[in-house]
C-alpha cells in the first residue's frame, strides 16, 4: 500500500499537518482512491477549496489558515507592517474561495485581529507574530476535535432523551464527518457518539446529488468505521422515514444565523419539511464556528452556486440531456422554526430562539471584523 492510501484500521484524516508541510486527501477522488496532495500555500489552499478537493465548513476553515502558516514558515519579513499586510490580503483572498460557510471568515477575522494586536506591541517581533500565528492555526485542529466530541455528546443525549426508543435510528445528509472536520465530525460526531454508547439501531444517509457526499464520502465513513448504516436516494427520504421508523434526522450546517435559519447542504430544507409532516425532530449540528449571530436571518446569507457541469455530468459522463438549462445552487436555508429538535453545539443543545441568550457568555463569532 502506498503512502497515500487509507487502510481501513487507520482514523480517516482529511488533513495532515506539521509545521510547514500540509497534505489534504483530494476527496474528490473518493471514494475509488484515496490519494493525499501537499498544499503548499495559500494559492493551493484557495484551490483545494474551491474546487472542493477538501470541502465541509470546519475543514475549509483549518485548510484555509494551516495553508498560510506553510507559507509563513517559509518566508521572510522586512518588518512586522510587511507580516501584517501579508496575512491581512491572503486571509482576505482565503474568504472568497467559498461564500456560504462562515468558518473560513470567522477564523481569518479572528486570526487577523490577534495579528493586528500583536503588531501593535512593543515587544513583539516579526519572529514572535509569525510563531504566535502558526500556534493559533495548529491549535485550531486539536479544538475542532474537542468540539466535535462535545457535540457528539450533547446531541446523542438530548436524542435519547427525547426519543421512545431505546436504540435510535437516525438520517443524515451530505457529509459532516472526519472528511468534513480535522476529526470524529460534527452530525456525522453525534451518530458516532450513539454507536459508540451502544444505542445507534441503524444510520440512514442520503445520496446527497448533486455533488454526492453522501454516497461518496459519508457511506465510506459509515462503512469504514463499521457503523451499521444503508445509503438511500434523496427522493426516498419520506418513504425511509415511514417505513423505517426513522426517530431523529441530524444535519450540519455552513452558517447558522441569529435567528436561528440555518444555511446547509442543498436539499437539507426539503429534509426539515418532510421531518415536520412526519412528526420527527429534526437536529442542527454546528459548533460556535458555525454560527454567525451578525446576521440577522436566512436573508442574508450568500448562497454559493455551483457550475452547471455539476449537475449534468458524473466523472465527466454526461447524465442530462445535453442543451438543458440548469439551476445548480449548492446550499439552502432551512428556517428556524422547523428546527424542532434543537441546535446541538459544543455547548449544549438549544433551540434556535434561545441560541443568542445561551450563547452570550460564549467568544463567538459576533462583530469581530478584520
Ligand atoms: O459543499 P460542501 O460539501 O462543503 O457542503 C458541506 C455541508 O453542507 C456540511 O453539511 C457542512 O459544511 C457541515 S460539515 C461539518
Amino acid at each position: 500500500m502506498s503512502d497515500n492510501n487509507v487502510s481501513p484500521k487507520m482514523t480517516l484524516e482529511a488533513i495532515k499537518y506539521t509545521e510547514g508541510h500540509l497534505k489534504i486527501l483530494n476527496q474528490l477522488l473518493l471514494p475509488t482512491e484515496t490519494r493525499y496532495q501537499d498544499v503548499k500555500g495559500v494559492k493551493d489552499g484557495w484551490e483545494a477549496i474551491k474546487e472542493m478537493k477538501v470541502r465541509g465548513a470546519p475543514a475549509i476553515a483549518i485548510v484555509g489558515v494551516l495553508s498560510l502558516a506553510v507559507e509563513l514558515s517559509q518566508k521572510q519579513f522586512e518588518s512586522k507592517g510587511e507580516l501584517l499586510t501579508f496575512i491581512q490580503e491572503k486571509l482576505e483572498y482565503l474568504k472568497t474561495a467559498r461564500p456560504t460557510a462562515v468558518n473560513m471568515k470567522e477564523a481569518a477575522d479572528r486570526l487577523c485581529k490577534l495579528t493586528e494586536m500583536l503588531c501593535e506591541r512593543n515587544d513583539s517581533t516579526v519572529e514572535t507574530i509569525r510563531e504566535r500565528y502558526i500556534q493559533e492555526a495548529e491549535a485550531m485542529m486539536d479544538k475542532d476535535v474537542s468540539d466535535n466530541k462535545n457535540m457528539g455528546h450533547h446531541g446523542a443525549q438530548h436524542i435519547l432523551e427525547h426519543c421512545s426508543e431505546d436504540k435510535v435510528k437516525v438520517l443524515t445528509h451530505c457529509n459532516t464527518g472526519s472528511l468534513a472536520t480535522a476529526g470524529y465530525g460534527t452530525a456525522l460526531g453525534v451518530i458516532r457518539a450513539l454507536h459508540d454508547q451502544d444505542k445507534l439501531d441503524h444510520a440512514y444517509c442520503t445520496e446527497t446529488r448533486p455533488y454526492n457526499q453522501g454516497s461518496r464520502l459519508t457511506a465510506y465513513e459509515l462503512v469504514h468505521d463499521k457503523i451499521p448504516a444503508t445509503l438511500i436516494a434523496d427522493s426516498a427520504v419520506s418513504m425511509a422515514i415511514k417505513e423505517k421508523k426513522i426517530s431523529a434526522v441530524v444535519v450540519g450546517a455552513d452558517r447558522v444565523v441569529a435567528n436561528g435559519d440555518t444555511a446547509n447542504k442543498i436539499g437539507t430544507f426539503q429534509l426539515a419539511v418532510v421531518a415536520k409532516y412526519h412528526g420527527i425532530p429534526f437536529y442542527i449540528t454546528a459548533p460556535t464556528t458555525s454560527i454567525d449571530l451578525n446576521l440577522g436571518t436566512g436573508d442574508d446569507i450568500i448562497i454559493e452556486e455551483r457550475k452547471q457541469n455539476e449537475l449534468t455530468t458524473i466523472k465527466g459522463i454526461q447524465v442530462a440531456a445535453p442543451g438543458i438549462d440548469c439551476w445548480n445552487p449548492a446550499f439552502d436555508v432551512t428556517p428556524a422554526g422547523l428546527i424542532t429538535g434543537g441546535i446541538i453545539t459544543e455547548h449544549g443543545v438549544f433551540k434556535p430562539e434561545e441560541l443568542n441568550a445561551k450563547l452570550e457568555n460564549y467568544e463567538i463569532n459576533k462583530k469581530h471584523k478584520c
